[in-house]
């Protein structure tokens, strides 16, 4: 596995890196899950700064400042819903972490950690999902020198054992 590829058993409020990515909504207005975990951490000046942002499309990402958190900044992207996969769900989960990589080396952001996009309330399928996650991270990764970690923040066995699956396929 690429040595800038950690997968840790932790919450990714706890995190102290450049970035942490939340899992968020269109609205950007907070929720449950890590998103609901990023803002009680974070404080309330993380939500008045999210109301600036007027929204976020599926598939597409935000940057705030992070506040209370130990990390610097917060990376909002709004993963799809899973609908079957008939509905572009894949080309909108790549695009999360696709577009949460750009926005980290565009704001000279070295470490980011993600948690699980999707995989909670919107239902996706974890393994097509984390599988998702790593092989655009990974050639990201190969293209991009400046980001010099990316922790994938797992919230239970389930996830953490799928990352380490698809990890170690990734060696063969
Ligand atoms: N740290 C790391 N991972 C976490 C944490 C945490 N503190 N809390 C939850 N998770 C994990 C979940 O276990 C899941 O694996 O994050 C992954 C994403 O789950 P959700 O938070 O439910 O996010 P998602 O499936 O993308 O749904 C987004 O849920 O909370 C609302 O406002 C959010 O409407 C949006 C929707």
């Amino acid at each position: 596995m690429n040595a800038r590829i950690e997968i840790v058993q932790t919450d990714i409020t706890t995190l102290k890196v450049d970035a942490i990515v939340n899992a968020a909504n269109e609205s950007l207005l907070g929720g449950g899950g890590v998103d609901g975990a990023i803002h009680r951490a974070a404080g309330p000046q993380l939500l008045a700064e999210c109301r600036t942002l007027k929204g976020c499309k599926t598939g597409h990402a935000k940057i705030t400042k992070g506040y209370q958190l130990p990390a610097q900044y917060v990376i909002h992207t709004v993963g799809p819903i899973w609908r079957g996969g008939g509905a572009n769900e894949p080309i909108l989960l790549q695009a999360c972490y696709q577009r949460s990589l750009e926005l980290a080396v565009d704001n000279a952001i070295q470490t980011i950690a993600f948690p699980a996009i999707s995989c909670g309330v919107y239902g996706y399928p974890i393994d097509q999902a984390c599988q998702i996650a790593f092989e655009t991270t990974l050639t990201f990764l190969q293209e991009n020198q400046s980001i010099t970690k990316v922790i994938f923040a797992c919230f239970g066995d389930l996830i953490y054992n799928t990352y380490l699956k698809i990890a170690e396929q990734s060696n063969k």
